[in-house]
């Protein structure tokens, strides 16, 4: 366990910490992180920094999901590297956890980056009781090119349930069959698939495509989410499947249909590379079913 500095004091973010965080993230990725700071920005959640004796050494965000009430996103994490592994991350994860909670959030989702042999980040998640549910290669164009060279960062998907012990409900799953025994090592138990469970009474929401990330120089992923409660799931996963997609990720409770009801959905991608190199994709061991599928379809 960190014994964390007595000095440390964290704080909502200002105005006048933006440089100093944005300079963190280009010495951490390179000019081609996507979400740096600017004056401005709002919405529900929060900014928060570390700072030791006057100088800012970390800084964290929590946002609410666009279009997804009640799901919130805890993302931008970095911590100076003269001050890391002495429990910062830690902290500032618990905090933004409280967040997410005084927030009435009840999921709680991270995307912790693949290219870190240490994989500090998904164990720092997966310590805080977040389950890891898929894996989105390729998903962030132009960081770290020294390493990843025109290969885009890769990142799991974890979520964590709020408002309940169980991120899962046993809503039943109409699965193509090989996708079964993934999202069984995904969520070993949390999720009944031979269990005959009530319908759906709203119709089949249809897909949600997720368009790339654009960077200076290249661009990442496609994603596409197809609903999974619904008979119609398995026709729209193959079709998706024939169109070069790939099973990547199960989805919790991510949806609502048009009257409020939650719904579980799978995730597919499309890179808009031919062959993935998957020695830059590292993951915690939950992880490791699904990287050996993708790295199958999608390495060389
Ligand atoms: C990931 C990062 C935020 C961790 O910050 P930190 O303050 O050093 O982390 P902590 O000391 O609080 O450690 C929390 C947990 O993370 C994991 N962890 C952190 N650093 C690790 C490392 N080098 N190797 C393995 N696990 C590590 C451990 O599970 C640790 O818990 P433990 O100490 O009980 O084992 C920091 O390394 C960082 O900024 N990295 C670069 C940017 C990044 O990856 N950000 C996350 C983006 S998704």
């Amino acid at each position: 366990m960190s014994v964390i500095s007595p000095a440390l004091h964290v704080r909502h973010a200002h105005r006048k910490d933006i440089e100093r965080v944005n300079e963190m993230y280009r010495e951490e990725y390179g000019d081609g992180y996507p979400y740096p700071l600017h004056p401005g920005m709002n919405g529900r959640g929060a900014r928060i920094v570390a700072e030791l004796e006057g100088e800012v050494v970390a800084f964290a965000r929590v946002t609410e999901h666009a279009g997804h009430t009640g799901t919130f996103e805890l993302g931008g994490m970095i911590v100076d590297p003269a001050h890391r592994r002495g429990g910062i991350a830690s902290l500032m994860t618990d905090l933004r956890i409280m967040n997410v909670q005084t927030l009435d959030g009840h999921v709680a989702v991270a995307e912790p980056i693949c290219s870190l042999s240490t994989r500090a980040s998904q164990r720092n998640i997966d310590k805080h009781g977040f389950v890891s549910v898929g894996i989105l290669p390729c998903k962030y164009p132009d960081l770290k090119p020294e390493l990843l060279g025109d290969q885009a960062e890769s990142v799991s998907l974890a979520v964590k349930a709020i408002d309940r012990d169980e991120a899962f409900d046993d809503r039943k799953l109409y699965l193509l069959a090989e996708h079964e025994s993934l999202v069984a090592s995904l969520v070993p138990g949390a999720v009944n698939l031979d269990r005959e469970c009530a319908r759906m009474r709203d119709p089949f929401p249809g897909i949600v495509r997720h368009e790339p990330v654009r960077g200076p120089r290249t661009v990442g992923s496609t994603f596409v989410d197809v609903p999974a409660n619904w008979p119609d799931a398995r026709a729209t996963s193959a079709a998706i499947e024939r169109d070069g997609f790939v099973f990547c990720a199960f989805l919790p409770r991510f949806g609502r249909t048009a009257s409020g009801a939650t719904f579980d959905a799978v995730r597919f991608v499309r890179t808009s590379r031919r062959r993935v190199r998957f020695e830059h994709i590292h993951v915690i061991d939950a992880l490791a079913p699904l990287r050996s599928y993708l790295e199958e379809r999608l390495g060389g």
